[in-house]
């Protein structure tokens, strides 16, 4: 079992990254840990220069990132925490499967057309270039489960595919170099929406504070911010089926159930029938006290920079080791003569 995921440093997590991803990141690092596997989780910060950024904000948001992580308990002596821009080989994969992915296939993914939007000659190459570096960092490790929300399935499909014609292109069919990564997605919480628009995902680039809450949101903005969500004028139904078209009451919905680990039949049997001026004070309490311990984690271990910069070191140093035996063989598969 090898579990491979990544999580880019720019700006604060938020109950999205949490609830779609960093759940399972510790839910999988204890299950590779128990059967003997492996788990790699790390600070995308490669792909953070996709997009125009300021490097001191890049460096305090990449050991934030990892105080947060380990607060939500990702556990360093279980799992190879790190960030990319220690590991060259994650670049250097990058550029031998680069030969292999196709402009076609990039000009489909959705995140590229939302992000780029009318303006693509304007963009930066590795924004186009983004999902073979994610490629990259999951064929490296021979990922087997990568545990993402559902904005990047896509882009683990694709991983796939470059990894099925390197496979097919460069290696004898009885020994493809490649393992086909298999994304694990939370069923319930693949998507969670902006509080502001039940129709856009929350997002760490909204323009807006209220859309989104942050991991590192004390308790008296959790509840304020829980408050002003919108929501429409109907009280909660009964059953699942009456959340149809009601995208915000679902969200919100969602979001109860995922931190309280209770049904939405069994949430929308207590509460249906009931407005919302009684359902969101009890999900920011629910909130309020997941959040808590996190919160407080999080203050103890954020201006300890020398312990999370000793954290990254040793994990690069264990990542590292596991990267060369692949890249190595890439190399070989392709022809190049290294010495
Ligand atoms: P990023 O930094 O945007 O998000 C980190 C993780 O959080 C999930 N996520 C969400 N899940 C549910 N609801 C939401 N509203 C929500 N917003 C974000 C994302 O799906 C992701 O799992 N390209 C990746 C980082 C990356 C990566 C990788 C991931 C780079 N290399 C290799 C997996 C494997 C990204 O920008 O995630």
């Amino acid at each position: 079992m090898r579990v491979v995921s990544g999580i880019q440093p720019t700006g604060k997590p938020h109950l999205g990254n949490y609830l779609g991803a960093i759940v399972n990141y510790v839910k999988l690092q204890d299950e590779a840990h128990a059967a003997g596997g492996e788990c790699f989780i790390f600070l995308a910060d490669l792909h953070a220069l996709s997009q125009p950024h300021d490097p001191a904000e890049l460096t305090r948001n990449t050991r934030e990132m990892v105080a947060t992580l380990v607060a939500c308990g990702v556990d360093p002596s279980k799992a190879i925490l790190f960030n990319q821009a220690q590991i060259p080989a994650h670049a250097e994969l990058q550029w031998l499967l680069n030969g292999t992915a196709r402009m076609g296939w990039l000009n489909r993914m959705t995140q590229w057309k939302d992000k780029a939007g009318k303006n693509r000659e304007g963009q930066s190459i590795a924004l186009f270039n983004y999902p073979v570096l994610q490629a990259a960092d999951v064929l490296l490790y021979q990922a087997t489960h990568v545990p993402v929300g559902d904005d990047q399935k896509q882009h683990l499909e694709l991983a796939r595919d470059i990894a099925q014609k390197f496979n097919t292109d460069y290696c004898p069919e009885d020994a493809p170099l490649f393992t086909l990564p298999e994304p694990y997605i939370p069923p319930a919480a693949a998507r969670i929406m902006s509080l502001r628009d039940g129709s856009a995902k929350m997002s760490k680039s909204d323009p807006s504070e209220m859309s989104r809450i942050n991991l590192t949101d004390d308790a008296d903005t959790v509840v304020k911010k829980v408050k002003k969500a919108k929501t429409d004028a109907e009280p909660l139904p009964s059953e699942a089926k009456g959340l149809e078209g009601r995208a915000e009451a679902l969200n919100l919905v969602t979001i109860y159930c995922a931190v309280t680990g209770k049904s939405t039949d069994d949430t929308l049997s207590e509460y249906g029938g009931q407005g919302f001026g009684s359902f969101k004070p009890v999900l920011a309490e629910a909130l309020v006290e997941t959040l808590r311990p996190i919160n407080a984690r999080f203050l103890e271990l954020k201006d300890d920079t020398e312990a999370l910069d000793a954290i990254l070191a040793r994990g690069a140093s264990k990542a590292r080791e596991h990267a060369i035996p692949t890249l190595s063989a890439a190399y070989k598969a392709l022809g190049l003569l290294r010495g």
